[in-house]
């Protein structure tokens, strides 16, 4: 049995006073979350604050983003090993903003992957087709590459501590979500696509949903039988809708 996962990607947003009213708010609605784990992933500032703050309660948190290295001379880097040092949990790897804005490309992302396994974070691997590879049709190969990259490093067996997000980059921040149907397609393949090396692992892997989740749309996207949880942005920098996100999964 698989436990959903909701997880917030406030992505570069906030501030000490946003971020306080924000956590306050997630604390206070908890109790009604009854099914899905929680955990929220700040901007590396905010993380000692977030730290102090969900310490004793339900929810996880984690980073956006980490290093390929583990330390040293490296100006303006984060490793995996300061990351647990403030208790995260997750590290988000690969998602589309980091592999278009920033070149990120499957080699990086693999090796980001490796380097937090390693350290015993749970990375949470984005992956997912532009409009472009949409329309030309090849969503499938566009995924299975971006799975095969980690599989082909360490063997599907690393997914076995691991998260994948099914991110369409055209449904980011866009407000046009994928149909319940387009998602569930997409994630019906990427179980299939490992289940061919490790069936065990498939059958056990969380594989979100990402991409203009809302309150009004997260029932019935988890309602699908191979949608594990989301990974939210917008909607998750409000208490409220965030929280309505996470009790959609009691249904
Ligand atoms: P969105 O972002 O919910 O704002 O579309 C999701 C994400 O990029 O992780």
């Amino acid at each position: 049995m698989r436990q959903p996962l909701s997880a917030g990607n406030w992505k570069m947003h906030g501030s000490q006073s946003s971020v306080k009213t924000l956590l306050a708010g997630i604390r206070a609605g908890l109790a009604e979350v009854r099914v899905a784990e929680v955990a929220v992933c700040p901007p590396f500032p905010y993380l000692g604050m977030v730290q102090r703050e969900l310490s004793g309660t339900s929810v996880a948190w984690g980073a956006q983003n980490l290093s390929t290295e583990t330390m040293g001379a490296f100006t303006g880097e984060v490793a995996a090993s300061m990351l647990l040092d403030f208790g995260c949990k997750y590290v988000i790897v690969g998602h589309s903003e980091r592999r278009t804005l920033y070149g990120e490309d499957d080699v990086v992302v693999a090796r980001k992957f490796a380097v937090a396994r390693a350290a015993g974070l749970i990375p949470i691997l984005c992956i997912g087709e532009t409009l472009e590879e949409r329309e030309r049709g090849i969503t499938r190969d566009v995924v299975a590459r971006q799975v095969d990259a980690i599989i082909s490093l360490e063997g599907a067996v690393a997914l076995a501590d691991a998260v994948i997000a099914y991110e369409p980059v055209w449904a980011i921040g866009t407000g046009v979500t994928a149909t319940p149907e387009q998602a569930q397609e997409v994630h019906a393949y990427i179980r299939k696509r490992v289940a061919e090396h490790d069936v065990d692992v498939a059958d056990n892997l969380r594989i979100l949903y990402g991409g203009s989740m809302k309150p009004d749309n997260a029932a019935e996207l988890l309602a699908k039988r191979d949608i594990d949880g989301g990974l939210i942005g917008g909607a998750s920098l409000k208490a409220e809708d965030f929280l309505a996100i996470c009790r959609a999964a009691n249904a």
